[in-house]
């Protein structure tokens, strides 16, 4: 018996022997089965990963191979040659995945991931490794020099990660660009510790089998290295979005096969070296950069480009005689540049192209009926050139057409009266040439209009009636012209108009509509220059979204209304009027007596008692709240517009769709660090700024989005776009949301001034915040909660109301921000249930309830009015006080002593603010005043001046 068992031990000792050493026959090191084992183990669990087990022992014929193991291809031989787990979700690092184990990889595939750290050193191991793909992970660090190695790439691409490119500062003497000389060699840095990212090894020229390299959006910076002009068969390189400088290099001539350039983004500089002359391309991306001299003459010799841009440098030179018979066209991007040439002779017919744009350059020419052949064109932009001629009804007619851009050129004639015929058109602007006649009645048929520019010109007659069919208007801008008769009433049912509806420059006359009331969104109002009569009507002192208003230079006559907009610090302009009276400068006060007898005697009463006596005031808050919520009743229209433009809404960032999702990751850097401009509970804020100067803040945010089911998605976008309809002036406005990738972002305002917290914090800037602006910041504050509060439906609570929450313009006038993320991101539960206000801010009862009301932002508010009369947070004051010691306090005392002692009238502003802030702060949230009632009591506060 005893021998028998020895004999099945041994049997079972040589078998296991066997099949180790069979399955290490191949390696040095680890077993490949044992290296992907390993790895998993380091890794999160994930389900993508459930068929990597081992197989059994008992089961010893089976080879212990990973061969079916999901993503794993072998060679015959039973050896790992490809590892692909493209777009799986999988999470971790590369760092214990023992690359040495596997001698016979060709393919590794891991781009649409989560990886995040470094790419190892040990990837050098892999020296058979011909395709490397790790494109948009969370990858950072270096480059690893050991990709030296790997002689036998074709195709590298490490695109869209976070491989950064930040030098050790200790090789910027006295704080220069320019690195210190004697220590540039690579290996050195990395040697000594100093390279902490960057560049693109010279050691790159090793593959030189590489015919595709893409680096595009990470944060390479310094030259292309000369060595790349040993990769002979390169046929792609990707470097976009980077920080790459210096010129093109001319070795890069070398390269016969190099027919797909994408280098927009980056700081490339200097004239294009000399083989760009001959050569023809496939794809050529040059925008965005500092380029000069000429664009390459034989572009599409070939007769294969799809695609050329080279917008945003400054080129000068003629347009590549090439282009003229490019019939392969798709895209062409030229904006921006000193090109000359003609949009007639220079330019043919392309029957794929869909966009194009020559704006802002020298061109000259007729405006040709070429462009109407161009069948499937979507986007035509050649504003700011001088380009003469009639515009062709061809081009008017076009399909497709989404854009149609021909500002700023010297067009004349009449605006084609088939117009309405391209339905798709969304953005069309003529302004700033010579077109004569009338508005074609066609107009009205543009239904998915968006933006209308038909300023400057010299259009003349009555404006149609039928434009207020063009429901989709963001913009309306008819500045400029010879319009007379009245302003059409349906203008008034452009409900969507939000950026501005500019009239002024005409000869326009009658009375401002009643209809317009109904522009619950519009944020400017011009109707300057004009004829207009009658009384400024009511309405737009409640008007709540209306930023600026300029009626001047009119026959307007009678007392400007009270209140709003009127007694806000936005511009208002209402000079050179025929008889206003009101509280406005520069206007004559009115009589009292005939005009506003009740509300004053009113609100004197209100003032006294106010001062005498908290219960009465509190008291008051209700009947004044109750009179508002009839009065403004139709206010409350806060559509359910769920409407075709939903899809958009997730991938265009803006209205006008010329914020698109590329644009934002591009110009942040890819969320670079020193865009970065604050960061919040939900994530980093960037600061976005594009062409042409316009800025954003971007908040980048930390959830993950991804892991939401349907239902969770479709409140998320509803959410989403009850906010960006959400206009009031003291809200910072939301612009849009952008899913896409492995990113969340939300575009909103920028603020030049920074938050409320960084500004009281610094001296000198809280000083400039003098008594007054101190006044508005807290009316400001009041007005918006009151809006989300009341006016939307359903209401809005923020949750988080804080002095870094409150954001200042570049007039110090304050914008809540963060108006709703709070709500819509409860959907992911994992942020928020953990989150319950800014600790100082946050009312007592967040700490046992998750029931939140609009209470809670009451008591921030509360807190953030004691903040700004003391100029810093009243933390000690109010724990010190607790049990209702506050109140004993005179505020006075507390006033903020950076700034110089106020006179009577403040006082009494501040005494009502110090009064409501209390009672904001009650313990009991029933007992505390609404924001409507607040809001008013401080609006009727503000329109007592002297
Ligand atoms: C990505 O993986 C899928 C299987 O999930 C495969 O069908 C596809 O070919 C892979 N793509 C590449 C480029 O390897
Ligand atoms: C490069 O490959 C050789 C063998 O092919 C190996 O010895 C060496 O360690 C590798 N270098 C790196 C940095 O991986
Ligand atoms: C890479 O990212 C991780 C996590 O974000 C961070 O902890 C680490 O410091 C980064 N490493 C480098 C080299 O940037
Ligand atoms: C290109 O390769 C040759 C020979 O392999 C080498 O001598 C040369 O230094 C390389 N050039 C660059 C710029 O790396
Ligand atoms: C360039 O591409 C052509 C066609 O694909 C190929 O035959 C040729 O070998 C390539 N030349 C180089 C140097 O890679």
């Amino acid at each position: 018996m005893m021998d028998h068992n020895k004999i099945s031990l041994f049997l079972e000792i040589h078998i296991a022997c066997f099949l180790l050493c069979s399955s290490y026959q191949h390696t040095s090191g680890l077993t490949e089965t044992a290296a992907l084992l390993r790895w998993k183990q380091s890794l999160p669990y994930q389900p993508i990963l459930d068929s990597w087990v081992s197989p059994p022992q008992a089961n010893s014929s089976v080879a212990q191979t990973p061969c079916s193991w999901r993503g794993i291809r072998c060679d015959s031989q039973g050896s790992v040659v490809e590892l692909n787990l493209n777009n799986t979700g999988l999470k971790g690092t590369l760092k214990n995945l023992n690359f040495s184990a596997f001698p016979n990889l060709v393919l590794l595939n891991l781009k649409f991931n989560q990886l995040t750290a470094p790419i190892p050193e040990s990837i050098g191991f892999l020296s058979k490794l011909q395709y490397l793909d790790l494109n948009r992970n969370y990858l950072n660090g270096t480059i690893p020099l050991s990709l030296s190695n790997l002689t036998q790439l074709y195709e590298l691409d490490l695109s869209q990660n976070y491989i950064t490119g930040i030098l050790d500062p200790r090789l910027f003497p006295d704080g220069s660009d320019e690195p210190k000389t004697g220590l540039i060699g690579i290996k050195n840095l990395v040697l000594q510790g100093l390279l902490l990212g960057g560049k693109i090894p010279n050691e790159i020229g090793n593959s030189k089998q590489l015919t595709i390299l893409a680096l595009y959006q990470n944060s390479f910076y310094g030259p292309i290295p000369f060595s790349l002009g040993n990769c002979t068969h390169l046929n792609i390189l990707s470097l976009a979005a980077n920080s790459f400088s210096g010129t093109i290099p001319p070795i890069l001539g070398r390269l016969p096969n190099l027919t797909d350039v994408r280098v927009f983004f980056n700081n490339f500089c200097g004239p294009l070296p000399q083989w760009f002359q001959n050569r023809s391309f496939t794809m050529l991306n040059l925008s965005n950069n500092n380029f000069t001299g000429h664009l390459p003459p034989q572009v599409c010799k070939d007769g294969s480009l799809l695609e050329f841009t080279a917008a945003y440098n400054s080129f000068t030179g003629p347009i590549p005689m090439s282009l003229r018979n490019c019939t392969s066209l798709v895209r062409l991007r030229l904006e921006h540049n000193q090109l000359t040439g003609d949009v007639d002779k220079d330019f043919g017919v392309y029957p794929n192209l869909t966009y194009i744009d020559l704006s802002y350059n020298r061109l000259q020419g007729m405006l040709s009926t070429n462009w109407g052949s161009c069948k499937s064109l979507q986007n035509l932009n050649l504003a700011g050139n001088s380009i003469v001629g009639i515009l062709p009804g061809e081009i008017s007619q076009l399909k497709h057409l989404q854009k149609l851009d021909l500002s700023s050129n010297l067009i004349y004639g009449e605006i084609p009266r088939q117009i309405g015929i391209t339905s798709s058109l969304y953005y069309l602007h003529l302004g700033g040439n010579n077109l004569s006649g009338l508005i074609p009645k066609d107009i009205g048929k543009l239904s998915s209009l968006q933006s209308l520019d038909l300023s400057m010109n010299s259009l003349r007659g009555s404006i149609p009636y039928q434009i207020g069919d063009c429901y989709e208007l963001l913009n309306l801008n008819l500045s400029n012209n010879y319009f007379t008769g009245k302003v059409p009433y349906q203008i008034g049912n452009l409900v969507a108009l939000q950026d501005f509806l500019d009239l002024s420059y005409n000869s326009l006359s009658g009375e401002i509509p009643v209809d317009f009331s109904k522009l619950n969104k519009l944020i400017s109002l011009n109707m300057s220059r004009n004829n207009l009569s009658g009384p400024i009507p009511n309405f737009l002192a409640t008007m709540l979204s209306l930023s600026s208003i300029n009626l001047s230079h009119n026959n307007l006559k009678g007392p400007v209304p009270d209140g709003g907009i009127f007694n806000s610090t936005n511009p208002v302009d209402l000079s050179n009027n025929k008889n206003l009276c009101g509280r406005i400068q520069g206007l004559k006060p009115c009589n009292i007596s005939t005009t506003k007898s009740h509300g004053g005697t009113n609100r004197k009463k209100m003032v006294i008692a106010i001062t005498s006596s908290l219960a009465v005031a509190l008291f008051l808050l209700g009947v004044i709240g109750n009179f508002i919520v009839l009065y403004k009743r139709n206010l409350r229209a806060v559509e359910h517009n769920t409407g075709h433009n939903e899809e958009n809404l997730f991938f265009i960032c803006h209205s006008d769709g010329s914020i698109m999702y590329e644009d934002i990751i591009e110009a942040t850097g890819n969320f670079a660090e020193k865009y970065c401009i604050g960061e919040g509970a939900f994530g980093k804020v960037y600061k976005l700024i594009l062409p042409g100067d316009k800025k954003f803040a971007v908040k980048k945010l930390i959830c993950e989005a991804d892991d939401l089911d349907m239902e969770s998605i479709k409140a998320f976008k509803s959410e989403i776009k009850a906010l960006t309809e959400t206009r009031h002036r003291n809200i910072v406005k939301l612009y849009g949301f952008c899913k896409r990738r492995s990113h969340t972002f939300l575009i909103y305002e920028y603020m030049e001034r920074g938050s409320l917290a960084d500004i009281l914090r610094n001296d000198k800037e809280a000083s400039e915040l003098d008594w007054s602006k101190r006044f508005n910041t807290i009316l400001g504050v009041a007005q918006a909660l009151s809006y989300m509060h009341h006016d939307c439906e359903p209401p809005i609570v923020h949750r988080d109301i804080s002095s870094k929450n409150i954001l200042l313009s570049s007039n110090l006038e304050a914008h809540v921000s963060d108006f709703g993320t709070a709500r819509f991101l409860k959907v992911d539960s994992s942020i928020w249930t953990t989150f319950a206000g800014t600790y100082g801010y946050a009312a007592p009862e967040l700490a046992y309830t998750m029931a939140v009301t609009e209470k809670v932002d009451v008591y921030s508010f509360g807190v953030l009015a004691i903040e700004v009369l003391m100029g810093e947070h009243p933390g000690d004051l109010m724990s010190r006080n607790l049990n209702d010691g506050i109140n004993q306090i005179n505020f006075k005392e507390i006033l903020d002593s950076r700034l110089s002692s106020t006179n009577q009238q403040n006082l009494k502003k501040f005494a009502l603010i110090w009064d409501l802030a209390l009672s904001c702060l009650q313990a009991n949230p029933q007992s505390r005043p609404t924001m409507r009632g607040v809001a008013q009591l401080m609006e009727k506060e503000s329109s007592h001046k002297t």
